[in-house]
């Protein structure tokens, strides 16, 4: 589904021009877009449609890491598509259907494409099912590393920002696309699978010859770099946390560092809907899992976490429940809505809990050397846009900075409304810098064009 503020309709505007609307030309077809072309992503995505759920069917054996997908992805054309594409970069397709009769496809690159038998209207339904086996490998990139299908030493986690779903699950791999999901998954009996949102009662859906099926639905919708399954061996904790389910679970190869997730996710999610604003997915949690890509994840409702995690990261990945997940990107070099922020609450919950003042940890960056201002936090570049120092901390202090100048009241009621005008939406840089404005009533472009878009160090 996207969501976006609505364009002047070309009736209105051919109205206005006092032309003749052009004819919609009801009977000509033409091919979706191969990419939504992203600054940073051009590939990513695709134009035509739009995805309302992705229900998946996945079958995995931890011994040997096969895997056997079928997905149905429910759709609606946004023109008359002649043929359409989707973001895929995995094993061999054994077949695939659209409104349940073979269609037939294309592999290019990442793109794999698709060409019904008749055309799809503008605002019609169609579904989607394509179905593979084989051993899906993460996207290796060399300068943001693994994402996608990671195989570990017992089972197997996604993580795939921002790229990465390609390498495992036929989709609209775009931030802009958000749908609902279900995830049914059979491994083998003792090895334990987690997903997104909540396990659907009864959880064990089926035991058969020492193969067993849990089902797992995320109700919310959801950017398709978010979406996560979990299996192997983990120990698994159930409690509440800001009135939902809080489910977390460990590895125990990480057990070590571990034994804190549980209550420091339902501490951290409690402390953070108190400042952001209402919590928005139906349940919380976390898994620690031994992945080796060094980085954790976002992952809707329930972060991925490479090894047991300090409380700050926890801290910081529930904060992209708000920041990411709940309010999305709609262009990847926006990033530092997403790291900027997250990072902001790492400085906020330190400052309420004992530790440095938020002022003090600006102050301390602001003397960094030259380098540190070297690019543009609103723009860092591709290959950058997870660099610390422009995006996560100067992401930081774009936000004590303008805290500092609006002041603390108008700051945290900014903070709120931007959570609560685009929950479950997509957002630009621009969205906030207005809302900003808006609420201090004065303009704060040069404040903004010197912390996001310039290359070098504002003045204070
Ligand atoms: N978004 C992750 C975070 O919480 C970081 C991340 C995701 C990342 N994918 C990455 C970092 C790839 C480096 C490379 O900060
Ligand atoms: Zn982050």
């Amino acid at each position: 589904m996207f969501r976006r503020r609505p364009l002047l309709p070309l009736t209105a505007l051919a109205l206005a021009l006092g032309v003749a609307p052009v004819p919609a030309h009801a009977d000509v077809f033409t091919p979706g877009s191969a990419g939504l072309g992203d600054p940073y992503f051009p590939k990513s995505g695709n134009g035509g449609y739009d995805v309302a759920h992705y229900d998946l069917r996945l079958h995995f054996d931890p011994k040997t890491h096969d895997v056997s997908v079928t997905v149905v992805i429910k759709a609606k054309a946004t023109q008359n598509l002649s043929r359409f594409d989707l973001d895929y970069s995995g094993p061999k397709i054994r077949h695939l259907e659209v409104n349940g009769a073979a269609a037939k496809y294309a592999r290019h690159g990442q793109e794999l494409v698709v060409t019904p038998r008749k055309g799809l209207p503008s605002g019609s339904e169609f579904t989607v099912e394509v179905a593979y086996s084989g051993r899906p490998h993460a996207i290796k990139d060399k300068a943001l590393g693994l994402a996608g299908w990671v195989e570990t030493k017992d089972g197997a986690t996604v993580v795939s920002e921002p790229d990465g779903a390609r390498s495992w699950l036929p989709s609209n791999d775009t931030p802009q696309d958000k749908a609902t999901f279900t995830f049914t998954v059979t491994t083998r009996a003792g090895t334990t699978v987690l997903a997104n949102g909540e396990p659907v009662n009864p959880g064990i859906v089926g035991v058969r010859h020492g193969w067993s099926t849990v089902k797992w639905e995320m109700r919310q919708p959801m950017a398709t770099y978010l979406a996560m399954i979990a299996m192997g061996k983990f120990k698994v904790a159930e409690g509440r946390a800001a009135g939902v389910l809080n489910l977390t679970a460990y590895d125990p190869s990480v057990a070590k560092r571990s034994r804190h997730l549980h209550t420091d996710t339902r501490k951290a999610i409690e402390w953070e809907s108190k400042v952001f604003g209402a919590y928005p997915f139906s349940s919380v949690g976390g898994i620690a899992d031994k992945l080796d890509v060094g980085y954790a994840l976002e992952t809707q409702g329930r972060p991925v976490y490479d090894g047991g995690p300090d409380n700050l990261t926890v801290v910081h990945e529930l904060a992209h429940q708000w920041f990411g997940d709940s309010v999305g990107l709609r262009s990847w070099k926006d990033i530092w809505l997403n790291e900027g922020f997250a990072t902001y609450a790492e400085w906020l919950y330190e400052e309420q809990h004992g530790g440095p003042s938020a002022k003090s940890t600006f102050a301390k960056l602001y003397k960094s050397p030259k380098s540190f201002w070297k690019r543009k936090t609103g723009d860092p570049g591709r290959n950058d846009m997870f660099d610390y120092a422009p995006v996560y901390q100067r992401g930081a202090m774009t936000l004590h900075a303008l805290r500092t100048k609006i002041g603390d009241s108008i700051f945290f009621d900014l903070l709120k409304e931007w959570t609560e005008t685009n929950r479950h939406g997509t957002v630009i840089t621009r969205d906030f810098i207005d809302l900003a404005e808006q609420k201090y009533g004065q303009d704060l472009d040069p404040f903004f064009d010197a912390w996001l878009y310039t290359a070098k160090k504002p003045a204070v």
